[in-house]
């Protein structure tokens, strides 16, 4: 872990790896990142896959384009908890496996994980 000042804070940044699996058109990709990377699993997909019609609305997680299946959820996965329950109710989506990619942070609780983009 490293100490870092940003605009006169200081702010904890973790170097450690990060990995885990994403599962995209059937096919699984090996992914390593690390915290902050991204803002959140949302655009690193968009990132990585290069999906335009993917997180439509960039992360208010209003959309519902976002929609991930954590194959292997160990734990409740640490969330920006933003509209994330009404989009995914809206949508009849009501299992707990089913989350909006856009509202999960990119942390050491990913690790492990395998994530099947819907
Ligand atoms: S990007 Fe729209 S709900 Fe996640």
């Amino acid at each position: 872990m490293t100490l870092a000042m940003n605009f006169g804070r200081a702010i904890n940044i973790s170097l450690d790896n990060i990995s885990f699996e994403i599962i995209y058109d059937g096919e699984p990709h090996q992914i390593t990142t690390r915290n902050n990377e991204y803002v959140n699993l949302m655009m690193l997909i968009y990132d990585r896959f290069a999906d335009e019609e993917f997180g439509d609305c960039r992360g208010m997680g209003k959309c519902g384009t976002c929609m991930v299946e954590i194959l292997n959820a160990r734990e409740k996965l640490a969330s920006f908890d933003r509209n994330e329950a009404t989009t995914l109710a809206k949508m009849d989506v009501n299992q707990q496996n089913i989350r909006l990619s856009c509202q999960l942070m990119i942390d050491k609780n990913l690790n492990g994980l395998q994530i099947r983009v819907l």
